[in-house]
C-alpha cells in the first residue's frame, strides 16, 4: 500500500457489530477506499485455529482487498492464526490492541495488551515472523492513560510491523471525548513506519485536517463512512459518485447476504442500525430519524419502500 506513490492511502475501518459482512460488502460497491478490514476475530487459548480461521473469506469485498484481524494474547497461537488466514488468501493481518470490552481485556487482549509494551512486541513480533504478508497493528493511546505511549509506539515498531494505525483515545476514553490528533503527530514524529491516523473523521475537511495537522500517511474511517458511505470519494474529490443510484444498490447489497436463518426482527434492526448513522447526517433527517428507528416493517423491502423515498429527499439536499 506504502509504494511511494503519492497516492493517499485510505481504509475502512474494523468495526464489530456494525461493520460486518453485509456493510462491508456494501461499502465495497461504493468504493473509493483501498483496503476494508473485518472485525476482530478473537482467539482464545483453546483456540482451534483451523476452525476459527474459517471465518475469514478474503473477497467478501472483491475488488477491494479485505485484511483480517486478530485479537488474543498467546503469541504461538497469534502466529498460527496468521499463518492460517495468510493460507486463506488474507493481504494483511492486524493485531488488535484496541478494543475496551472488559471481557476482552480482562483475558489479556485488545486494549489491555497497552498494558505491556513487551507483551505487545512479543505478540506482533510472533506474528511477523510466521507470515510473508504485512503485519500490522491498530492501537489506542493506552489502557487508563498515556504514560506507556510512547514504550508501546516503539514496541510495536521494533516487532517489524509495516505500519500502525492509531484510533488516539485511551480505553478509559471509551468513544466519548474528541480523538486527541496531536497523539498521531507525535507518533509520526516518534516513529520511521508509517502511521494511519484514526479517530472523528466525518467530513472530507476533517481528512484534510487530520493529514495537515499530523503528517500521518494515511487515513481509517469507520463511523464517519457508515453516516456517509462516499467520505473515500469526498476526500479524493468524486464527489459525482454520491448519488442515489448509489445509495439504492448500497441497500440492496446490504441486504442481498441476509440469511434465511436470521429472524426477521434481526434483519430489519441491521437495517435500522445503518439507517441510524445515516438519519443523523443533517437536520432534516434528525427530524425524521426515531419514527423510522421506531416504526415496525414486515420485511427488508417494506423497510427499504418506506425509508429510501426520505433519504432521496433529504440525505442529497447539503453537502457534508
Ligand atoms: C461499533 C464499533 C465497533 C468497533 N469494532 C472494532 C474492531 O472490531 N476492531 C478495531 O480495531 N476497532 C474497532 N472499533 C474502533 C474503530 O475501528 C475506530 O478505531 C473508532 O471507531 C474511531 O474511528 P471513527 O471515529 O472513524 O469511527 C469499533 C468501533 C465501533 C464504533
Amino acid at each position: 500500500m506504502f509504494n511511494g506513490s503519492s497516492c493517499l492511502v485510505l481504509l475502512l475501518a474494523p468495526m464489530e457489530g456494525v461493520g460486518d459482512r453485509c456493510f462491508r460488502r456494501a461499502m465495497a460497491s461504493v468504493g473509493g477506499f483501498d483496503q476494508a478490514c473485518t472485525e476482530f476475530l478473537r482467539v482464545p487459548g483453546n483456540a482451534h485455529i483451523p476452525s476459527l480461521s474459517k471465518h475469514y473469506q478474503f473477497d467478501e469485498t472483491y475488488p477491494i482487498p479485505q485484511a483480517a484481524q486478530i485479537m488474543g494474547s498467546e503469541p504461538a497461537l497469534m502466529a498460527q492464526m496468521a499463518q492460517a488466514l495468510e493460507a486463506r488468501g488474507a493481504p494483511r493481518i492486524d493485531l488488535n490492541c484496541g478494543c475496551p470490552s472488559n471481557t476482552v481485556t480482562g483475558k489479556g487482549a485488545g486494549s489491555s495488551l497497552l498494558k505491556t509494551p513487551e507483551r505487545l512486541h512479543e505478540i506482533a513480533r510472533a506474528m511477523v515472523r510466521a507470515v510473508s504478508i504485512p503485519v500490522s497493528l491498530k492501537m489506542r493511546s493506552g489502557f487508563s492513560d498515556t504514560s506507556l505511549f510512547r514504550e508501546n509506539l516503539l514496541a510495536a515498531q521494533e516487532s517489524g510491523i509495516a505500519f500502525l494505525t492509531l484510533h488516539p483515545r485511551t480505553k478509559e476514553d471509551g468513544y466519548g471525548p474528541p480523538a486527541k490528533w496531536e497523539l498521531i503527530a507525535e507518533a509520526k514524529s516518534t516513529l520511521s513506519i508509517p502511521i494511519i491516523g484514526n479517530g472523528d473523521i466525518v467530513t472530507a475537511q476533517d481528512a484534510y485536517r487530520m493529514l495537515q495537522e499530523t503528517r500521518c500517511d494515511g487515513l481509517m474511517i469507520g463511523r464517519g463512512a457508515v453516516t456517509n458511505p462516499w467520505i473515500f470519494h469526498e476526500i479524493r474529490k468524486e464527489p459525482e459518485r454520491k448519488t442515489f443510484d448509489s445509495l439504492e444498490r448500497f441497500y440492496q447489497i446490504f441486504i442481498q447476504d441476509f440469511s434465511e436463518e436470521i429472524p426477521m426482527k434481526t434483519r430489519i434492526n441491521k437495517l435500522k442500525q445503518i439507517a441510524s448513522f445515516q438519519f443523523r447526517k443533517n437536520e432534516s433527517l434528525l427530524a425524521l430519524r426515531s419514527s423510522v428507528l421506531t416504526a415496525s416493517y414486515s420485511s427488508e423491502e417494506d423497510f427499504l419502500a418506506k425509508t429510501l423515498p426520505l433519504l432521496r429527499t433529504h440525505y442529497f439536499a447539503e453537502s457534508p
